[in-house]
């Protein structure tokens, strides 16, 4: 330390400031006993799980340690979503969101999901900053390991409700002959137990003013549609012949066509059956419904809850299409670590097959005019308030 008395003066000053500082006030409760950060979050696992192969094979590559972190990083964020997800299916399941119980909870936690998936989707970003030949340096170490044997992420798609006849199959095996053990029965069971896509439709189908008997929305519906249409005809026969004229007939015949499919329910079935639509005919109805009456007050909240579940389809689309530009960037068209033929495999995996909620979506071919849908008159408030129109 310095022997002049002014520099000495100076820091006993200042010492004495810092013991003023507010900010500085408090005790350590950690030297109190209980549970501190590290054993709480059990980092002493965490940080210590990142062994790098190639270290271990003796040439260490420092890009494998991102790689590794980025793996855990993206499955810690899978763990929440099935943490989220199940909730929700269990809340449904429960019941309760039939009278507008818990329906808070639900869109809260389908948010989450969201919002995760939003980052997930980012987080390759950091991944990206790797070169194909940083990573070349390493990736003959992984073999045979892949994301492919991600159980967690395999759980998801199931829970969500991804259809197993609707998946692309792995080296023409079916995916679940790549797990064995405890896992092949976890995923088992995720494909027998109800996805999040069956206890939608349970609760869709239990949309107040379906009932026929009640306010006979779907009757209403057709009724009000085939009229309208009649209507537009018989405007459009009056007209002079000319070029738009036929057009416009054409377009008219497509519209007829396309709503007569609408309310035949074996056409719903025959697309069932294809694929093509996976919501049962009632709840495509009541998802209809909801659209048409989002404005009520009483379907405010089921529309945003259906605009979240395409939101999750979409957002997961998004995922498998920024992986696979991030695999076509790092491996070329090279077969993958876990055998498949790599980038080919994962574009075929980028397709509506892997939708949930893909009736949503289609709901939009069947919009029409707000004056063509039924109206709700003066009783129509106590028809939408009307609990559910299923028991339990
Ligand atoms: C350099 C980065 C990466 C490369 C080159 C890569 C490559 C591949 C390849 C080639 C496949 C197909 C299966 C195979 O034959 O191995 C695959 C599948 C998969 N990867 Fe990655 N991957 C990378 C990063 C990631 C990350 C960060 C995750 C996050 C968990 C991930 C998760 C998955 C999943 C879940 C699958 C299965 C997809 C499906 O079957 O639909 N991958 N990956």
């Amino acid at each position: 330390m310095s022997g002049c008395p002014y520099f000495q003066r100076r820091v006993l000053e200042k010492n004495e400031e810092e013991e003023r500082d507010d900010s500085q006030e408090g005790t350590n409760k950690a030297s109190e006993g209980g549970i501190i950060y590290g054993e709480y979050l059990q980092l002493d696992k965490i940080v210590a799980a990142q062994s790098l192969q190639s270290e271990l094979k003796g040439n260490k590559i420092h890009d494998e340690h991102l790689f590794i972190v980025t793996h855990q990083a993206y499955e810690l964020w899978f763990k929440q979503i099935l943490w989220e997800l199940d909730s929700v299916r269990d809340i449904f399941i429960s019941g309760d969101v039939k009278n507008g119980r818990n329906m808070l909870k639900v869109t809260t936690r389908t948010q989450r999901i969201i919002k995760i998936f939003k980052l997930l989707i980012e987080q390759f970003a950091i991944l990206e900053t790797m070169s194909a030949l940083d990573f070349f340096d390493f990736r003959e170490y992984l073999s045979p390991a892949s994301g492919f044997q991600s159980l967690q992420f395999r759980l998801l798609e199931n829970k969500f409700g991804i259809p197993n006849e609707r998946r692309v199959p792995y080296n023409r095996q079916h995916y679940r002959e790549n797990f064995h053990g405890q896992e092949r029965e976890m995923l088992l069971r995720s494909e027998q137990e109800p996805t999040l896509l069956r206890v939608v439709e349970q609760w869709l189908e239990c949309t107040p003013g379906l009932e026929e008997k009640g306010f006979n929305f779907w009757g209403k519906l057709e009724a009000n549609i085939t009229e309208e249409l009649k209507r537009e005809s018989e405007k459009l026969e009056m007209r002079p012949e000319s070029e738009d004229k036929d057009e416009q007939m054409k377009d008219l015949i497509k519209q007829r066509d396309l709503f007569t499919s609408l309310f035949d329910e074996q056409r719903h079935e025959d697309l069932m059956r294809k694929g093509e639509r996976r919501l049962s005919y009632k709840a495509f109805q009541g998802a209809l419904m909801i659209y048409f009456y989002r404005e009520e007050p009483r379907f405010q909240v089921p529309f945003q809850l259906l605009t979240s579940l395409m939101d999750i389809d979409a957002l997961m689309s998004k995922w498998r299409y920024s992986h696979v530009c991030m695999v076509h960037r790092m491996i070329g068209s090279k077969m993958g670590t876990g055998g498949s033929s790599g980038y080919h495999y994962l574009r075929s995996t980028i397709s509506d097959r892997y939708k949930v909620f893909v009736d949503l979506c289609n709901l939009a071919n069947f919009l029409v005019p707000r004056h063509w849908v039924p109206e709700l008159n003066t009783a129509g408030d106590s028809v939408l308030s009307t609990t559910n129109t299923c028991r339990g």
